[in-house]
C-alpha cells in the first residue's frame, strides 16, 4: 500500500503537524506501507526525497510524479492540524479526486473547526455541559466587547471560534483586558475572522481519544492535565516539563463510564471517522463534565496526549496508525 502523510498547512499549528507527521512516519510500518511525506503549505504541495530533492504533487490527481515515473496513492493518512487539514479544505479535495483519507470527512471537519457551531450542534446530549459563551463576528468587532459583558460573567476565556493549539487565546480576569483579547484572538491568523468568548469553568482538565474499530467505538483511557501555567496554553501544550500528564487519569469508575458514554455520543452525533480527542474541564463544584472542544486531527508529537493513551491501553503506535490505515481503506 501507497500511504500519502498530508502535513504542513497554513496556520500557526503547522510547526506541530510537521512534528507529529514526524512522530507518525517513525511509527508506522514500513513493511506494510509504501509512505511519501506530502508537505502542504500555500505555495506548494511537495515531497522531499532522501536526497533532498523536491518533487510537485500533481494536484489533477493527487499522485506524484518522482523522475519519470507517478507515484498512485491508495491512502492519505492526514496529519495537518488547522487549514487546510482539519478543516474540510483537502477532505473536499480528496472526495473529488477518490482518494481515502484517515480523518473525518468534509462536513463534519468543517463544522468541528468552528467551536461555537459545534457546542450548538452537541446541545442537549444527555450529562454533557457547556459553558455559556458567545460567538462573535468580524462586523460585531466595535461593539464585541459589549456584548460579551452582557451576556457573561468574569472570568472568561477568549479564543479565535476556528484555532488550535490555544494559538491566540487569552484568559481574561478583568472587564478592561477584554478589548485587547478579542483583538488578538481575531487578529490570529487563518481562523476565519470569528471570536468566541466563554465563561471560565473552574475544575480539573481531561482529554480522552477515541476512535472507530471494527467491533465499535473504542474510548482510550483519559488523560488528566495539570499545568503550573494560566491554562494549557500553546508553551504548555509543546515545551516539556510545563505540564503533568496523568495517563490514565485518577478518574472514579462512575465518572470515567459517564465520560465515556459522553464521547461516544459525541462522535456519533458528530459522524466522526478515524481518531478524535475531546477535551473536557470537569467542575469542581457539580462534578459535571463540561465540552471544551473536539479535535478531528489530534495532535501526535512526543508531547501529545493520543500517544500515551494508545500505550497505557496495552497497544504501540505501530498497530494503533496501522489500524488507522486500513479503516480508512474499507
Ligand atoms: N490542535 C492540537 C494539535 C491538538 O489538538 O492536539
Ligand atoms: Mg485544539
Amino acid at each position: 500500500r501507497t500511504i500519502a502523510l498530508v502535513t504542513g498547512g497554513y496556520t500557526g499549528e503547522s510547526e506541530v503537524s510537521l512534528k507529529s507527521a514526524e512522530f507518525v512516519y517513525q511509527q508506522l510500518d514500513k513493511s506494510a506501507y509504501d509512505i511519501y511525506t506530502i508537505v502542504i503549505t500555500v505555495d506548494s504541495w511537495f515531497h522531499v526525497a532522501d536526497n533532498g530533492v523536491k518533487y510537485v504533487v500533481n494536484r489533477d490527481d493527487f499522485s506524484l510524479p518522482i523522475d519519470g515515473r507517478v507515484v498512485r496513492f491508495d491512502a492519505a493518512f492526514i496529519m495537518l492540524h488547522g487549514s487546510p487539514g482539519e478543516d474540510g479544505r483537502l477532505q473536499g479535495y480528496f472526495d473529488m479526486v477518490g482518494l481515502p483519507y484517515t480523518s473525518c470527512d468534509a462536513l463534519t471537519s468543517a463544522l468541528t473547526m468552528n467551536k461555537a457551531y459545534t457546542k450548538a450542534v452537541l446541545a442537549g446530549i444527555p450529562d454533557l455541559y457547556l459553558a455559556n459563551s458567545v460567538q462573535l463576528f468580524d462586523s460585531q468587532r466595535a461593539e464585541a466587547a459589549e456584548l460579551v459583558r452582557q451576556a457573561l460573567s468574569l472570568p472568561y476565556f477568549v479564543k479565535p471560534n476556528a484555532g488550535g493549539s490555544s494559538i491566540g487565546m487569552t484568559k481574561v480576569k478583568t472587564a478592561d483586558e477584554l478589548p485587547a483579547a478579542i483583538e488578538k484572538a481575531f487578529s490570529a491568523e487563518n481562523t476565519g475572522k470569528q471570536v468566541i468568548v466563554e465563561e471560565f469553568v473552574e475544575g480539573r482538565e481531561f482529554s480522552v481519544g477515541v476512535y472507530r474499530r471494527a467491533a465499535g467505538l473504542f474510548v482510550l483511557p483519559a488523560t488528566e492535565v495539570i499545568t503550573t501555567r494560566e491554562f494549557f496554553d500553546f508553551e504548555a501544550k509543546y515545551m516539556p516539563g510545563q505540564t503533568e500528564e496523568i495517563t490514565p487519569a485518577a478518574l472514579t469508575t462512575e465518572q470515567r463510564n459517564r465520560v465515556e458514554l459522553l464521547v461516544k455520543a459525541i462522535y456519533t452525533r458528530l459522524n466522526c471517522k478515524g481518531m478524535v480527542r475531546v477535551d473536557f474541564f470537569l467542575e469542581r463544584h457539580t462534578d459535571n463534565f463540561y465540552f471544551i472542544e473536539i479535535n478531528t486531527v489530534p495532535g501526535q508529537t512526543a508531547q501529545s496526549f493520543i500517544p500515551q493513551q494508545v500505550r497505557a491501553a496495552g497497544m504501540t503506535e505501530t498497530a494503533f496508525y496501522g489500524e488507522l490505515i486500513e479503516s480508512a481503506l474499507t
